[in-house]
C-alpha cells in the first residue's frame, strides 16, 4: 500500500453520478479519473468545451466509465441550471456536486482593477454558490436525500494571504457557505464539506501563482514541514471519502491536506526548526541557568 494508490473499495460509486466543475484540468481531472475508477458517472464542466471533451475522451478510454462534458461558465446562473439539466438528462440524477472551478493569479492588490477583483470572486464565490443553489433547490424539490457537496477551498481561506486577496476573500466565503449549509440543509439529507489543499502542482495554478523563474526561487515545498508537494492521488482519496457514504457522519468540516504547511507559518516558535543540535546544547545550558528575578 502506498499514498499513490486508490484507497476506497472497488465499486464504491457504482450507480452514482457526480458533477465536477473545472473537471477538465488539474485536480478536477484527477478527481474525475478516480471517481470513474470507483464506478461513478461523471459530468465535467467549465468554459472550454474542447478541453473538457479531450479529457472526457481520454478518461472514458482509460477507465471504461461514462463522462459527459458540458460547457458552463459557473458565473452565469442560467448556464449552471442548463448544466444540471444536462446531467440529469444523461444520468437520471446527480448525487454529488464538487465545486472545484477557480480563478486566481498572483498580484499586489493595488495593481488590480476592480474588474480583476470581480473576476476572481465571481468565479470562486459566485460560481460556488450558483452551483450549490441550483443543485440544492433541485434536490430539495425532488425530495432526494443522500446528497453531498464538496467545496475545494485553500488553507488561506482562514489565514488570508498577501498577493492573492480576491481569492482569499472568495475562498473564505465558500468556507462560510460550507459550514452554514451543513447545518441548514442537513434536514434535507444534504451533507456539505470542504477540502483545504496546500500546494498540489497543476499547470493552472503554477503558471498563475509561481510563473517562470519564480517557481525555483520560491519553491513552495520548502514551506511544508514534510518538504514535498501533495500527490494528486492523496487529494483524490480524501475527496472520494468525503463524498462517499463512508463519511456519512462528517458534515460541515474542512479537512486540511497540506503536509502541515499552514501551521508551520502559524506557530510562534516554529522558526526554531533551523536550530542545530549544537545550538540546542547552548540554548539548554542558557535556559537551565536562567534565574528568577
Ligand atoms: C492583474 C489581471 C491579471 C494579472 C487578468 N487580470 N490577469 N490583472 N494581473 N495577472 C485582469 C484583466 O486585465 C481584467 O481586468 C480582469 O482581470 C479579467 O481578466 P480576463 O482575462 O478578461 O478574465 P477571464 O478570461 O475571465 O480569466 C479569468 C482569470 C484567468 C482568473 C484571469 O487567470 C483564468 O481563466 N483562470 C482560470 C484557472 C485558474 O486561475 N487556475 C488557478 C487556480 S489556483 P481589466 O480591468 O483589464 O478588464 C487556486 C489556489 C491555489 O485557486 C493555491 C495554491 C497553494
Ligand atoms: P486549474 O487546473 O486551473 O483548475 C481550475 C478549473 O476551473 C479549470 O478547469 C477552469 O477551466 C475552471 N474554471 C475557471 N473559471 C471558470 C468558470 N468561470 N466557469 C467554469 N469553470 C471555470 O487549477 P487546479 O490547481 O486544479 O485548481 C483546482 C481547485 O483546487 C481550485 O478550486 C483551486 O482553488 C484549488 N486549490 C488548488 C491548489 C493547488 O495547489 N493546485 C491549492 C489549493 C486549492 P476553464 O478555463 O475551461 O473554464
Amino acid at each position: 500500500m502506498t499514498n499513490l494508490e486508490g484507497m476506497l473499495k472497488e465499486g464504491t460509486f457504482n450507480g452514482k453520478s457526480i458533477v465536477v466543475t473545472g473537471g477538465g484540468t488539474g485536480l478536477g481531472k484527477s478527481m474525475t479519473r478516480y471517481f470513474l475508477q470507483l464506478g461513478a458517472n461523471v459530468v465535467i464542466s467549465s468554459r472550454k468545451l474542447e478541453v473538457l471533451q479531450k479529457t472526457a475522451d481520454e478518461l472514458m478510454q482509460e477507465t471504461g466509465g461514462q463522462v459527459l462534458a458540458v460547457q458552463c461558465d459557473v458565473r452565469k446562473y442560467e448556464e449552471v441550471e442548463a448544466m444540471l439539466a444536462a446531467a440529469v438528462q444523461k444520468f437520471g440524477k446527480v448525487d454529488t456536486l464538487v465545486n472545484n472551478a477557480a480563478g486566481n493569479f498572483i498580484s499586489p492588490t493595488e495593481r488590480l482593477s476592480h474588474r480583476a477583483f470581480d473576476t476572481v470572486v465571481d468565479i470562486v464565490l459566485r460560481g460556488s454558490y450558483n452551483c450549490t443553489l441550483a443543485f440544492g433547490k433541485y434536490w430539495i424539490k425532488q425530495q432526494e436525500t443522500g446528497k453531498t457537496v464538496l467545496n475545494i477551498v485553500t488553507t488561506y481561506a482562514w489565514t488570508g494571504s498577501a498577493y492573492v486577496v480576491p481569492s482569499a476573500c472568495a475562498k473564505a466565503g465558500v468556507l462560510g457557505m460550507t459550514r452554514s449549509l451543513a447545518v441548514e440543509w442537513a434536514k434535507y439529507g444534504i451533507r456539505t464539506n470542504a477540502i483545504a489543499p496546500g500546494p498540489f502542482p497543476t499547470k493552472g495554478a503554477w503558471d498563475r501563482l509561481v510563473p517562470g523563474e519564480f517557481r525555483d526561487k520560491l519553491d513552495l515545498k520548502n514551506r511544508v514541514p514534510l518538504k514535498r508537494a501533495g500527490e494528486h492521488q492523496e487529494l483524490c482519496n480524501l475527496a472520494a471519502y468525503l463524498i462517499s457514504d463512508y463519511s456519512g457522519y462528517i458534515n460541515g468540516d474542512v479537512v486540511t491536506i497540506d503536509g502541515g504547511e499552514w501551521l508551520q507559518g502559524a506557530g510562534e516558535f516554529n522558526l526554531f526548526d533551523a536550530v542545530t543540535p549544537q545550538q540546542w546544547d547552548m540554548i539548554e545550558t542558557m535556559v537551565r541557568g536562567a534565574k528568577s528575578e
